[in-house]
């Protein structure tokens, strides 16, 4: 399908950091007419270095801190009335190191993305470059999968492998998967919005 007959879908889009993954998204909108407009990037840190990436490309960007709500589900309810407020056609986790309530995440079924630092199933959760090392697998990988109520868990979208070497720590197998991580979520996105 021709690109230029897809029209661009709403993104908002979640962090609490770097945001390298957010640049991928931006620059592939710039450079390869992706099919889609960040209309908000939220963070629930105020110094997450993505904010300054979302100002940079003159996105709106929006603070809203965990330390101000007493709980969980108070902190999702605001979080989801910001994210309403911009009628997006799809939300992507991008570092987003919260844990959500089921209510927020079914609120937004087949309608949320996350990236994970894995070959999904394998290694849900923290430290995955180190337990894919530890575990002395041959190949390692990142999967962009939507989001369900168990923690990385729900229907993958793409996957990319990478081989593991004899030398790698996890900051040189983290570098190559990030490499990857770059690639493919924008890619899934565009699936997400050709198909719409
Ligand atoms: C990535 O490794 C992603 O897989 C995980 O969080 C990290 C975010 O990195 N969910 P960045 O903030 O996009 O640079």
């Amino acid at each position: 399908m021709s690109h230029d007959l897809v029209s661009p879908i709403r993104l908002v889009v979640l962090i609490s950091g770097n945001g390298s993954n957010l640049q991928a998204i931006i620059d592939d909108i710039t450079n390869n007419n992706l099919p889609a407009k960040i209309v908000a990037v939220i963070s629930n840190k105020a110094d997450a270095y993505g904010l300054e990436r979302a100002k940079k490309a003159g996105i709106e960007q929006r603070v809203l801190s965990h330390k101000d709500f007493s709980n969980r589900n108070q902190y999702d309810l605001a979080l989801k009335e910001l994210i309403d407020g911009y009628q997006p056609d799809l939300i992507i986790l991008a570092g987003f190191m919260r844990i959500l309530s089921n209510e927020f995440v079914e609120h937004y079924l087949h309608k949320m993305m996350n990236i994970h630092p894995s070959l999904l199933p394998k290694y849900k959760g923290l430290n995955t470059h180190q337990r894919a090392l530890d575990a002395g697998d041959k190949e390692h990988g990142c999967s962009v999968h939507f989001v369900t109520p168990e923690l990385d868990d729900g229907p993958v979208i793409l996957q990319a492998t990478v081989e593991i070497k004899e030398n790698d720590t996890a900051e040189s197998l983290a570098a190559r998967v990030h490499e990857q991580e770059h690639r493919i979520y924008p890619q899934a996105i565009r699936m997400f919005a050709e198909k719409k």
